[in-house]
């Protein structure tokens, strides 16, 4: 709603931005939490910037206080040295109860499509994990679970046409026939604020129109 205060994580990242920036245009002032100081940012000076402060509970909800609602899109990739899955988890959990400290009213969790814990991929047993987490944590929530996220920025889609476009053969391994529905970041963003804006309890997909297999995309 015009005139709140919203707070998005990653907002100089990608999903966060579009976030952000839909809010912005509504007139809901955003505040982000985030590694990076945004200079040189199109939103560097529209929104308040936080450090993430994972390992400190009262700072974590220092970042939160006066926000109705959170947009969480903090997440990792891939593992690295500084991050595992397992690591992500107890960071999430950390910004839920850091939230509950602070009066947030709604959580937005910006989650994956097909999350489970008997996923055999790490990245969607630990969303399966947090998407638990949020339904037990006495918070109004919604999840959104996108597809692929296509936009200007996504680094998986961008290498892939770099590729495309500076070698002659591209491998696909088996028989191609692996489908994506992939969604737009403007609309996974719409979808993420529509339901900052309700006060139900609901997980729901965001999901693109289209359906390509990897044959056509990339023919
Ligand atoms: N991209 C997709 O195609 C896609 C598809 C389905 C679901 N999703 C979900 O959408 C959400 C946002 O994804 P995204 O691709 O937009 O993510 P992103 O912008 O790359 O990062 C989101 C947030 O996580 C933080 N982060 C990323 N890697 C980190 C690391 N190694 N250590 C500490 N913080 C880290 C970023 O920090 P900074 O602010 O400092 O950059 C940012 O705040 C995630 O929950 C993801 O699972 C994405």
């Amino acid at each position: 709603m015009a005139g709140e205060l919203a707070v998005v994580t990653g907002a100089f990242s990608y999903t966060g931005r579009y976030i952000a920036e839909r809010l912005l245009a509504n007139g809901v002032a955003v505040r982000t939490l985030t590694r990076k100081t945004g200079e040189g940012h199109p939103l560097a000076g529209r929104v308040d910037v936080v450090p993430y402060a994972f390992g400190d509970l009262d700072a974590l909800a220092e970042g939160l206080r006066g926000a109705r609602v959170l947009y969480n899109t903090y997440w990792i990739r891939f593992p690295t040295a500084t991050a595992t899955f397992e690591d992500t988890v107890v960071r999430t959990k950390a910004l839920y109860a850091a939230a509950r400290q602070a009066g947030v009213a709604r959580i937005v969790q910006v989650s994956v499509t097909n999350a489970s814990e008997q996923s055999p991929f790490p990245y969607f047993r630990a969303k399966a994990a947090v998407e638990r987490e949020l339904r037990s944590a006495g918070i109004s929530h919604a999840i959104v679970r996108p597809t692929l996220v296509a936009g200007q920025e996504d680094i998986l889609l961008n290498n892939v046409a770099w590729l495309l476009r500076r070698f002659p053969m591209f491998v696909i391994p088996g028989d191609g026939r692996y489908r994506i529905q992939p969604v737009l970041a403007e609309d996974v963003a719409e979808i993420a604020v529509a339901a900052g804006s309700r006060s139900d309890d609901l997980t729901l997909d965001a999901v693109g129109p289209e359906t390509y297999d990897s044959r056509s995309s990339f023919a």
